[in-house]
């Protein structure tokens, strides 16, 4: 009967380490980078709160097969090189409150990253070719970022359950149409009044703009490039 306990006890203690794993803390410490000298089996890394600009590939490459959510919000990255992340099982990275200006490039993880957290960056624009491969994702936070157009989520990513684009200046068109067309099974998180362009569609509620009023707004890039660059006549 003793015995049997401790063996259980064994049992849950590894199940434990194994389900956790280690966890990293690293907070609000003034980090420029990321530091080198991390325990190989690390499987959380947080380092919010720091003034880190730039992830290098040798930061996380692999090192560490464990690592499965790295959190660097309130940072101030730019840049994240290509092909970062190799090695690890990323599953969800948060990277809020950042200076970032394009979408990460998370190819290297793209069989187990499920949560990517952007919200408050200075990203421009976001390809289909760069989320289409992203076949697990579940949840994408986008709000609070400088884009104009979005890649059809709900065509690339059939897992997706909670899509965050509020405070982003839409231009609604025939290209839009898929958010029209959400499953019910998606949490759509999306401002009353999205459509920045046309101008027009400002002040109008999203549920008053119809499918078939963005099937006739064809124009795409023509009507934004002359919006832009028409002079104000008052
Ligand atoms: C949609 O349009 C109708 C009719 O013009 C209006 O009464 C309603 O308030 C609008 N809905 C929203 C949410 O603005």
């Amino acid at each position: 009967m003793k015995s049997q306990h401790l063996l259980w006890l064994l049992i849950c203690s590894l199940n434990f380490e194994k389900s956790f794993g280690l966890r990293v803390n690293v907070k609000n410490v003034g980090l420029t980078s990321v530091p080198s000298v991390i325990d190989p089996t690390v499987s959380t890394f947080l380092a919010s709160g720091n003034l880190i600009s730039i992830i290098h590939k040798s930061d996380f490459n692999d090192i560490y097969p464990n690592l499965n959510f790295i959190e660097l919000s309130d940072n101030a990255i730019v840049i994240i090189e290509s092909g970062c992340f190799r090695g690890t099982v990323l599953r969800q990275i948060e990277l809020q409150r950042n200076q970032l200006t394009a979408f990460p490039d998370l190819s290297e993880v793209k069989d187990t990253i499920e949560i990517i957290k952007l919200q408050n960056n200075k990203i421009t624009q976001i390809s289909k070719e760069e989320i289409a491969p992203l076949s697990k994702v579940t949840i994408i936070k986008l709000s609070d970022n400088p884009l104009v157009q979005l890649p059809e989520f709900t065509r690339f990513l059939a897992f997706l359950t909670d899509l965050y684009i509020r405070d982003i200046d839409l231009k609604c068109d025939s290209s839009t149409i898929w958010l029209k067309r959400i499953p019910d099974t998606l949490n759509l998180r999306l401002d009353n009044e999205p459509c920045s362009y046309p101008a027009e569609w400002r002040s109008i509620a999203w549920v008053n703009i119809t499918e078939d009023a963005l099937l006739q707004q064809t124009i795409g890039e023509i009507f934004l490039v002359e919006y832009l660059c028409t002079p104000q006549t008052s």
